[in-house]
């Protein structure tokens, strides 16, 4: 008897939601890069969000999403995905999932830039992810394996369907392995910048792997910058929560001035895609930021995982001073699929940051990526099991001999530090038509043979998939002649309705729509 195999690619919040959620008699492959342990999930602080608190309701949640999101949120699954994180969140108390609590034994809530409320569940602190990502390893079942430190190359396809990959593990070399469906659950693309609290590993691969596979990606101009980076003489130590600011703390410039102060209405607590570009303003007009952290109370046990990068910095949190500047954060737009997470070719599915549900529109809300990768995971769970029969065993996996690697196939030079300074410089906060004409033509300086692609090396692959996905999300950038969320163009300043609104840019191996 066969039974139904998934093949996941990642080991985020999503993918785990997804391999938790399958029954047990489904064959789960589970591929990582690195290790499991090893994932921007695992370096959320801030928490989940979800609608609790006395008074408030799924539809201040999803109010709070759709201003934030700059009237490009597909609003019906926006509306599903906020519904459906509810009961994940009672799920995750009904399995006693060590949320903070407070005096009377409820959950805290914090307070994120565009919530009107507080409405975001946290653990350890400031170490929600961390504390999400154990907790669903650990629900895992024996029919999940976890392979580390293999490196998917491509997805396999027959007939038009996905049906498996061709990886690479580090020491035994490439194989083949099919399944009945296909899971991309890789992440984003931080490493497209210099400053980023990605994990490194996160370098657009799932991303670039299902565009070749013949899949749309879609929404790629809408990257969202943090406001607060930890960056101190230059160097960038990680994030600081923007649960910091929901807990009192204020953004000052080098005189103590308050600089949000008559920017936004809701000030230090305005989206982040506001506070950004008031901090990026400030900073290219000669000034130096910090968080004054004086009116947190108990800072260093509400946020130990911020304490423990201060003290890495150098930074005595007794000065209540945190140097901060924006830097990338999260990828809004992604591989495009339905509120089931079906990308558009039969066989392959996206769920975490490496998809556009539509839930985050134009730039997302705080906390909405843990809820989301919680419910696309479980939902394409439901969704496979579902519609997928079972026909491909876990064990067709293929081991391909070593010489197929032989001649390594010689890449142009591809300095990532230049891309990524590149990238910062000219598809940043703030991006302009001539900056972004220049970056396109220097991108396209390097040409890529995209068919060689399983002879190159792991570190070639990453970069090959960052010049490719540099080009399309520079492409993007200078197509959208508005202004919109976290996509600021300093010539098109204004929001286009009549033009631009509900208007996506997708891409394809067919071209650009
Ligand atoms: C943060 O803690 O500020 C980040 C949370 C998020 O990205 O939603």
């Amino acid at each position: 008897m066969s039974f139904r195999s998934v093949i996941v690619i990642g080991s985020g919040a999503a993918a785990l939601s997804f391999a938790t959620a399958m029954p047990k008699d489904t064959e789960i492959t589970l591929l990582t890069k690195s290790t499991v342990t090893r994932s921007n999930s695992m370096l959320a602080q801030g928490g989940i969000a979800s609608f609790h608190q006395a008074g408030d309701t799924a539809a201040a949640h999803l109010a709070d999403t759709l201003a934030v999101g700059g009237g490009h949120n597909d609003v019906k699954v926006a509306a599903g995905i906020i519904e459906d994180g509810r009961h994940m969140l009672e799920r995750l108390l009904e399995q006693r999932f060590p949320f903070d609590l407070d005096e009377q034994g409820e959950p805290q809530l914090g307070r994120e830039g565009g919530h009107h409320v507080n409405r975001i569940f946290h653990a350890g602190g400031d170490a929600t992810g961390k504390m999400l990502v154990r907790h669903l390893v650990e629900r895992l079942g024996d029919n999940v394996r976890v392979m580390e430190q293999v490196t998917v190359y491509e997805l396999l396809m027959e007939q038009g369907s996905c049906t498996g990959v061709l990886a690479s593990h580090e020491e035994t070399g490439l194989f083949e392995m099919r399944a009945d469906a296909v899971v991309i659950a890789a992440g984003g693309c931080g490493s497209l910048f210099s400053r980023h609290t990605n994990d490194t590993t996160v370098t657009g691969d799932g991303l670039m792997m299902a565009y070749r596979a013949g899949a749309e990606l879609t929404d790629l101009e809408f990257i969202q910058f943090h406001p607060t980076l930890l960056v101190h003489e230059g160097i960038c130590y990680g994030l600081v929560s923007e649960a910091v600011r929901g807990e009192g703390g204020v953004i000052r410039d080098e005189t103590g001035r308050r600089i949000m102060n008559g920017r936004h209405a809701m000030a230090d607590l305005a989206p982040r895609d506001v506070v950004a570009r008031v901090m990026h303003e400030e900073i290219r007009n000669g000034h130096s930021l910090y968080i004054d952290i004086s009116g947190c109370r108990d800072f260093a046990d509400r946020f130990p995982t911020i304490s423990s990068l201060c003290e890495a910095a150098g930074i005595d949190i007794r000065e209540s001073r945190i140097p901060v500047a924006p830097g990338m954060h999260f990828l809004m737009g992604g591989i495009r699929v339905n509120e089931w997470g079906e990308s558009t070719v039969p066989g392959l599915y996206a769920i975490g940051e490496a998809a556009c549900t539509g839930l985050h529109g134009a730039n997302r809300l705080a906390s909405n990526s843990l809820l989301e990768a919680l419910v696309m995971g479980d939902r394409v769970a439901q969704r496979i099991t579902q519609l997928v029969p079972g026909q491909f065993a876990r064990e067709s996996g293929r081991s391909l001999p070593a010489k197929e690697r032989e001649g390594s196939y010689e890449l142009p030079r591809m300095a990532l530090e230049e891309l990524q300074q590149r990238m910062s410089d000219n598809m940043s906060i703030q991006r302009s038509g001539e900056e972004l004409r220049a970056l396109y033509r220097w991108l396209h300086e390097v040409k890529l043979d995209p068919v060689h692609v399983q002879k190159i090396t792991k570190e070639q692959l990453e970069r090959l998939h960052l010049w490719q996905l540099a080009k399309l999300v520079t492409a993007s950038a200078l197509q959208r002649e508005e202004s919109r969320g976290a996509h600021f163009r300093v010539d098109f300043s204004v929001t286009d309705d009549d033009n631009w609104r509900g208007k996506q840019i997708i891409h394809s191996r067919n071209g650009i729509q």
